[in-house]
């Protein structure tokens, strides 16, 4: 499946019901509207949204930028536009502003149950940084492990 071309377009507080919506779809533990204009709030942090010509977003991506490090907070695309190249744009578009804005490392974390995730984080150059065990709730089953991944910026270098 090639990649839809639905622009990258930043989203604010504004945004936060709409980005709460998506999220509902792509989470067990979905983060609420308040927690999207919470997070929003905190200096340096962005939100950027895959937008199809109408409707919700197909995409977004949360991320907060310190002086020298980037932290992907969230990362989503909704079920029927997954499997297109959407978040690796996504992705790829956080770690450009991330150099943009003078980052020189990216971290994130990943549950280590999470296939599809530590895929795309892999093949973008994310490699482990640390773990923090039995850290998601599995109910009927094990809690997961938590990943954290890091890679140096910028992408290519
Ligand atoms: C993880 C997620 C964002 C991937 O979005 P996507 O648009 O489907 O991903 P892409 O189409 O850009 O795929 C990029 C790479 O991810 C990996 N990948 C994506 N879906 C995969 C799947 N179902 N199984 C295995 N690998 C997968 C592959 O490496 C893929 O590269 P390839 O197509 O060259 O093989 C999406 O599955 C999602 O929103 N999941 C639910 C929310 C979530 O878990 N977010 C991450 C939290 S850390």
């Amino acid at each position: 499946m090639t990649a839809a071309p639905f622009p990258l377009v930043a989203a604010g507080r504004d945004a936060a019901a709409t980005l709460a919506a998506a999220h509902a779809r792509c989470f067990d533990a979905p983060w609420d509207a308040g927690t999207f204009d919470a997070v929003l709030a905190i200096p340096g942090t962005s939100a950027l949204t895959a937008r199809p010509p109408e409707g919700p977003p197909a995409g977004l991506a949360v991320f907060r930028l310190t002086v020298d490090e980037g932290e992907l907070l969230t990362l989503a695309v909704v079920p029927e536009h997954r499997g297109a190249g959407l978040g690796r744009r996504l992705l790829d578009g956080v770690l450009a502003t991330a150099v943009a804005g003078g980052a020189r490392r990216m971290v994130l974390e990943v549950a280590t149950d999470n296939t599809a995730a530590r895929r795309l984080y892999a093949a973008a150059g994310f490699g482990e940084a640390g773990r923090r065990r039995a850290y998601y709730p599995r109910p009927g089953d094990r809690p997961a492990d938590a990943l954290i991944l890091a890679r140096t910026l910028p992408p290519d270098g």
